[in-house]
C-alpha cells in the first residue's frame, strides 16, 4: 500500500514496482505526451537537465532521441535515482547521464550550464513555479530551450471540474485503476500537488524572462508546454 504522508517523492517512492503500470493506467496519454514532447525538442542540444526521472521512462527516451548530449537528471527520490542509472546503465549505454538526487527546490547550476531543460508530469509538485522558473532561466544559455509536460488545473471552476470528472471516469472504468488506487491517486493529489492554469503558467515564464511561450497540446488537464530563453 502506498503512503501519501511525507514528501510527493516518498509517495512515488513507495509505490515504485507499480509505478509504471499504474501511471499509464491513470494517464490516458502517458505515453502520447511523452512522444509528443519529444517532437519538440530542439537540434543537437549539447547538454540537457531534465527535472523528475522517476522510473526512467522519459530519461531513457530522451537519451534515445539525444544520445550525443550530456544529461542531467534530477529527483527527490533516491529510489527512482538509483533504479533511472540502472536503467541507462543497462538500456543507454555510451549516453551520458549524471542522475542526482536533489529536490527542484534546491537546484542550483552556473548560469548557461544547459541548452535544454526539460520534464515529464513532474512541475506541479512544485508549490512556488514563478521562483523556480525565475531560477531555470539562468541555468539555460541565452536560446536555449524549455520543454515540459505537466498536470493543470482550468482557468474557470466548471472546466477544472469536468477535467477531474473525466479523469475520475476513466480510472474507474473496467480495467483501468482499482477503487483503493484511485482513493489513493486523489489522497496523493490532495497531499502533494500543486495545480495551476496555463494562463498562471505563461505569466510565471514571462515574468522570468522566457520568449516564445506555447502550449503545442493539450488534452484534458494534461498539457505541453514551450518556451525559450532570450537570445541576449
Ligand atoms: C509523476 S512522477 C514523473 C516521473 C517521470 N518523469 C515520468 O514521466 O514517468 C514525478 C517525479 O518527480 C519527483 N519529484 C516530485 N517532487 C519533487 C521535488 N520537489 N523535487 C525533486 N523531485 C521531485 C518524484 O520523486 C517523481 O519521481
Amino acid at each position: 500500500m502506498t503512503d501519501v504522508t511525507g514528501t510527493a517523492s516518498d509517495y512515488f517512492a513507495s509505490m515504485i514496482e507499480d509505478y509504471d503500470s499504474l501511471i499509464r493506467r491513470a494517464v490516458p496519454t502517458y505515453q502520447q505526451m511523452l512522444d509528443t514532447t519529444l517532437e519538440y525538442m530542439p537540434p543537437h542540444p549539447r547538454r540537457g537537465l531534465e527535472l523528475g526521472c522517476g522510473t526512467g521512462n522519459f530519461t531513457l527516451a530522451l537519451a534515445g532521441l539525444l544520445p550525443e548530449c550530456r544529461w542531467t537528471t534530477v529527483d527527490a527520490s533516491d529510489e527512482m535515482i538509483e533504479l533511472t542509472a540502472a536503467r541507462v546503465a543497462e538500456e543507454a549505454t555510451g549516453v551520458h547521464v549524471d542522475c542526482v538526487l536533489a529536490r527542484f527546490e534546491e537546484i542550483e547550476f552556473d548560469a548557461g550550464s544547459f541548452d535544454l531543460i526539460t520534464s515529464c508530469i513532474s512541475l506541479h509538485h512544485v508549490a512556488d513555479k514563478a521562483e523556480l522558473f525565475a531560477r531555470l532561466r539562468p541555468m539555460l544559455r541565452p536560446g536555449g530551450s524549455l520543454r515540459f509536460s505537466d498536470q493543470l488545473t482550468g482557468a474557470a471552476p466548471g472546466v477544472a471540474d469536468r477535467h477531474w470528472e473525466r479523469w475520475l471516469e476513466h480510472c474507474r472504468a473496467p480495467e483501468q485503476c482499482t477503487e483503493a488506487e484511485v482513493d489513493h491517486l486523489v489522497e496523493h493529489s490532495e497531499a502533494h500537488d500543486h495545480y495551476e492554469s496555463l494562463a498562471a503558467y505563461a505569466q510565471y515564464l514571462r515574468d522570468a524572462g522566457f520568449v516564445g511561450i506555447d502550449c503545442v497540446w493539450r488534452d484534458g488537464m494534461w498539457a505541453i508546454v514551450t518556451a525559450e530563453a532570450p537570445l541576449a
